[in-house]
């Protein structure tokens, strides 16, 4: 579908118009940082079916008898976390927070909002980032940094030898598996609740906003994909931004990182790719 500028140009006189922005974000928002999405031809679940790869018993399952194939995977999704840095659709979202009351509703797990300088972000399947205890307090943080210690060590562990005790060994920092689940990366799995208090705040927001732009998802994955329903009952406008078919008032058919700042720009004058 080729781009459409009166399109832009309508969503744009919108979000100079908007008082409050919600801006709703998938694994597409990430793409451009370098993070395979989750569904699309090199998507995660493509190469890491969910059924095995997303909840806590196929992962601690496959600790035991596939040792090798739980830190390839591991090494799939923290190695691309680990070297990410915010892109422009990350940076033109930040940039809004300049002009208009904005909170960032997020499905993706990658701190990249926020190293971007969004200021009110709703992680509402959880950072990979915090440390938490099996009542969900936060043990500690971990930093990039740390990520690409663990794929370094992950890379050894599918090349070497005594797989298991090496790989416990690891991932000790983002999961302790001593007696019991001593701790684990607060990252919501399949068949688990969403991030609290994100979620009940991420539905607050969404009820209370006048404009949505929705980034990036494909709006497969329940309850989260239900927030701009909400919106739309409460009479805002929805604008979807993305690489498939569109959905939403307006559609804007192209890359997050090309669309956002334009939008930005063509709203408020702002070009997010200069510094400030
Ligand atoms: P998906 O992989 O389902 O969808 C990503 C969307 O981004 C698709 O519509 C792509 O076309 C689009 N896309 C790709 N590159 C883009 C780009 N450069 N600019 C704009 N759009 C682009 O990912 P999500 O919708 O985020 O949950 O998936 C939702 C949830 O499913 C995830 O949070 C995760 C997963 O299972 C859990 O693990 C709980």
């Amino acid at each position: 579908m080729p781009f459409d500028e009166t399109s832009l140009k309508t969503a744009a006189g919108w979000l100079a118009d908007a008082k409050r922005v919600v801006v709703f974000t998938g694994a597409g928002v990430s793409a451009e940082s370098g993070i395979d999405t989750f569904r699309d031809n090199t998507g995660l679940w493509r190469r890491f079916p969910p059924e095995r790869f997303a909840t806590l018993p196929g992962l601690l399952s496959l600790a035991v008898t596939e040792p090798d194939e739980l830190a390839r995977f591991l090494r799939a999704v923290l190695a691309p976390i680990a070297a990410a840095r915010p892109n422009l659709a990350h940076l033109a979202i930040a940039r809004l927070e300049h002009h208009v009351e904005t909170t960032v509703v997020t499905q993706n797990i990658d701190g990249l909002h926020q190293e971007a300088g969004s200021t009110r972000v709703r992680e509402i399947h959880g950072t990979l980032f915090d440390v938490v205890s099996p009542t969900g307090h936060k043990v500690r943080s971990l930093s990039r940094a740390e990520l690409a210690r663990m794929v370094a060590a992950l890379e050894r562990i599918e090349r070497g030898p005594f797989k298991l005790p090496r790989l416990v060994r690891t991932v000790r920092p983002l999961m302790g598996l001593g007696r019991g689940l001593a701790h684990r990366p607060r990252v919501v799995l399949f068949g688990e609740h969403l991030a609290e208090p994100d979620w009940t705040s991420a539905q607050e927001d969404a009820a209370a906003c006048d404009l949505m732009l929705v980034v990036g998802t494909s709006g497969e994955v329940y309850p989260a994909a239900s927030l701009p329903e909400r919106a739309t009952d409460v009479g805002a406008r929805v604008v979807g931004v993305g690489l498939e078919t569109g959905y939403g008032d307006v559609w804007l058919h192209g890359k997050a990182g090309e669309l956002l700042p334009r939008l930005v720009t063509d709203a408020f004058g702002d070009d997010v790719t200069r510094r400030g």
